[in-house]
């Protein structure tokens, strides 16, 4: 599709291109439009990780009619201010808004900002969608990491720290946000997916879609081998982590930056052991 091949060549797009291009198979057996299918695809994956809230799902996108423009998503290099206008500028988010999005880099990883890396998770626990292990912190001295544009040094070895995930829970706007998540997942559970909601139907007219969120469940369950007729929005599918949050081994509460000037960092034990170090993720 010539959309693809134009987003391919753009390079904050063309990650996201990448994978849709591999899915176009499954675009076509499911006969949903493209936008359809990176909603239905982002809704599938995010409630595949423990701890993730179930997104709704809505169908109904038009077929795309030309690329967007270059330059129009937020990079990791750029300035805070920037971020902030954009996502202001494209969905009227505040910064609240976009510090409870960010909570899905909770369980990515980059392939293009060291492609000589590729699978680098952004958190200690890239598998599950937890606040717990996003805590950002400050010390910078276990990574060789952080020479590639809009990348910083880890504190976590293996890790890939995002210079944009290193300076909005730093920034006066987002500092105390970005801390009132940590331990605590039913915050994330509940603002994150509300934010997704409202995201994922920028400029579209939502009276011509269709509320699908329980097809989620459906291909989900039966993936696990459940039959339809146990199907329930309400089933817990994947448990959330047990317990409260932990520093990974290795770092604690002085490695923390304090940057809300309202609230200090809540205290949390540290796993046991040697420092931590994250494995990359296996190719999509
Ligand atoms: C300031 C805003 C943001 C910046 C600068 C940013 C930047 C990035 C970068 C550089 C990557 C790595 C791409 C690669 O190397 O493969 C990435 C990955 C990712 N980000 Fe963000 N991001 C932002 C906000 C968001 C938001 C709001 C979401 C979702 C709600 C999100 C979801 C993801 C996902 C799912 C991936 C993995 C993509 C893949 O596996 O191909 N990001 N982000």
């Amino acid at each position: 599709m010539a959309v693809w091949d134009i987003l391919l060549h753009t390079a904050e797009s063309y990650s996201l291109a990448r994978r849709t291009g591999y899915t176009t198979i499954y675009q076509k057996v499911l006969a949903i439009t493209p936008g359809d299918f990176i909603q239905f695809a982002v809704a599938m994956g995010f409630s595949n990780c423990p701890g993730a809230p179930q997104l709704q799902f809505m169908l109904g996108r038009p077929m795309p009619v030309a690329a967007s423009l270059d330059g129009l998503i937020p990079e990791p290099f750029d300035a805070v201010d920037s971020s902030i206008e954009r996502f202001a500028d494209a969905g009227n988010f505040t910064p609240s808004h976009i510090i409870w999005l960010l909570n899905a880099h909770s369980v990515v990883a980059a392939d293009e900002v060291d492609s000589t890396i590729p699978g680098t998770p952004f958190d200690s626990t890239p598998f599950i969608l937890t606040v717990s292990s996003s805590l950002r912190l400050s010390s910078a001295a276990h990574c060789s990491q952080g020479e590639n544009q809009g990348e910083v040094e880890s504190p976590i070895m293996g890790e890939l720290h995002l210079q944009s995930d290193s300076e909005l829970p730093r920034d006066n706007r987002t500092a105390c946000e970005w801390q009132s998540f940590v331990n605590n997942l039913e915050r994330m559970q509940t603002l994150f997916p509300a934010a997704m909601a409202t995201m994922a139907v920028i400029g579209q007219d939502t009276s011509q879609m269709v509320d699908c969120s329980d097809v989620v469940h459906i291909l989900l369950l039966r993936a696990l081998g459940f039959e339809p007729n146990v199907i329930c929005p309400q089933i817990p599918i994947t448990p959330p982590p047990q317990g409260t949050a932990h520093f990974p081994a290795g770092l604690g509460i002085a490695d923390v930056e304090q940057a809300c000037s309202t609230a200090m960092f809540p205290t949390l034990p540290t796993d046991p052991g040697p420092a931590t170090y994250v494995a990359p993720v296996p190719p999509a």
